[in-house]
């Protein structure tokens, strides 16, 4: 076996899709149980932080999400979050704009 040999197994996938930041930190969003919301994925949408059909074209596509009680959430609105489609506290480590 030599070095060339399984070229192109271990390289990174072609430039993803990157999503847009909406806003450098969460949406809070009261919530009643049984609410079904799209969560935008892709940034573009209008009416964040949720799905306004703007990602079409984009290859991104919005997050399901069914809340099971009343409650107040937050919304990641950077589209960084490693936990969509809630704010983890990524936004704070983002590279200045
Ligand atoms: S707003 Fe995206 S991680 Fe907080």
């Amino acid at each position: 076996m030599n070095e060339t040999s399984g070229q192109g197994q271990n390289q990174p996938p072609a430039s993803p899709v990157k999503a847009k930041v909406a806003q450098r930190g969460p949406y809070e969003v009261a919530v009643k149980a049984g609410d079904r919301l799209l969560w935008c994925a892709c940034g573009l949408s209008r009416t964040q932080p949720f799905c306004d059909a703007s990602h079409k074209g984009t290859g991104l596509k919005p997050v399901r999400w069914v809340a099971e009680k009343d409650e107040t959430v937050w919304f990641c609105g950077c589209k960084a979050t490693g936990g969509q489609p809630f704010c983890d506290g990524t936004h704070n480590s983002l590279p200045a704009a």
